[in-house]
């Protein structure tokens, strides 16, 4: 099947079988195009929360799916490729993270979205970056706080909020690859530019940041903006949108400090595609599945981040 043939035949399908597609910012744009809801971590759990589709298609990756499964378990939630997994969500194993909360019995457990289910059921209220620091703030000032699995993250959420909490040493791997080196060669080529960056990216980066914030938050300035040209540091599917949305403004991609390779494209985001997406509405399959012990424990911190964003 051509292109065309494969978006007639996803509208057709979601039509009938009364699915709706959600497809995270660092979707590739054929698929950012083609969905119902696009937007990031938080906007993703809202929507899946409130949908009366009998069918999510959940095009980022398995986290992202888990949530939407945890928030509307009675709806089958699908994922174009099984295999879209997240290097952050990964460096933090629900074992080893139990060990951790377990040695701080005092502690407060917040965790990122970008998490498995499991690591979700031992915490106690779950943040996106788009309301980490919201949320945190909620807590008294003297609040013993633990905060995983991203390591940069959690840095810079201390910063912008006074606190100390104890982090967990994990990271994503795409956002760790932007170089101050590059990111100032850059600069000094476009010196008008503003640069956005993910609060993912390494303090060293954020230091030099005009803006940082989630995607949405990234999109929302520069959008807002009477800038005309930008340097983003973050996955580089996010320029999608910005471009849509400002056709008459410059997105530049921050490059990896491997020029070799696109490290600011998410290998794992990058495994969905429209074929997928076609094959997975037909064949309604990879479905994802979580056992209902550990659903019923990680739906209440989720839940508790949807009451404080
Ligand atoms: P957002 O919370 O900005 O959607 O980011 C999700 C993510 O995976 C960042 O790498
Ligand atoms: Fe995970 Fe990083 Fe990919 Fe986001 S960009 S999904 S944090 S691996």
């Amino acid at each position: 099947m051509d292109k065309n043939q494969l978006i007639s035949e996803i509208n057709r399908l979601k039509k009938e079988k009364n699915a709706v597609i959600m497809a995270h910012y660092y979707q590739m744009g054929d698929i950012q195009d083609i969905a119902d809801h696009v937007g990031d971590s938080l906007a993703l759990a809202q929507w899946a929360a409130k949908t009366d589709a009998d069918i999510i298609v959940l095009c980022g990756v398995h986290f992202m799916g888990e949530t939407a499964k945890i928030l509307s378990p009675s709806k089958k939630v699908l994922v174009p490729d099984i295999n879209a997994g997240c290097s952050l969500a990964d460096s933090c194993p629900a074992d080893a993270f139990e060990a951790f909360t377990t040695a701080h019995p005092d502690h407060t457990v917040i965790s990122y979205v970008n998490t498995t289910a499991a690591v979700k059921a031992l915490t106690d209220v779950v943040v996106t970056s788009t309301n980490a620091k919201k949320i945190v703030d909620q807590f008294p000032k003297d609040a013993k706080l633990i905060f995983g699995p991203d390591r940069n993250l959690g840095n810079y959420i201390n910063s912008v909020t006074g606190r100390s909490m104890l982090l967990w040493d994990g990271a994503c791997h795409v956002h760790e690859q932007f170089s101050v080196e590059k990111l100032v060669k850059l600069k000094s080529e476009h010196p008008d530019s503003l640069i956005l960056a993910h609060p993912e990216c390494k303090k060293t980066v954020l230091i030099m940041a005009d803006f940082i914030g989630s995607t949405q938050a990234l999109l929302n300035y520069a959008t807002a903006s009477d800038k005309k040209s930008f340097l983003v540091a973050t996955e580089s599917g996010i320029l999608h949108e910005m471009q849509k949305q400002n056709p008459d403004k410059e997105f530049i991609p921050v490059p990896p400090n491997d020029s070799t390779c696109a490290c600011n494209e998410c290998n794992f985001m990058r495994l969905n595609t429209l074929e997928k997406l076609y094959n997975c509405l037909k064949d309604e399959t990879p479905e994802i599945l979580i056992d209902e012990e550990i659903r019923v424990k990680a739906v209440k911190p989720i839940l508790r981040m949807l009451e404080m964003s």
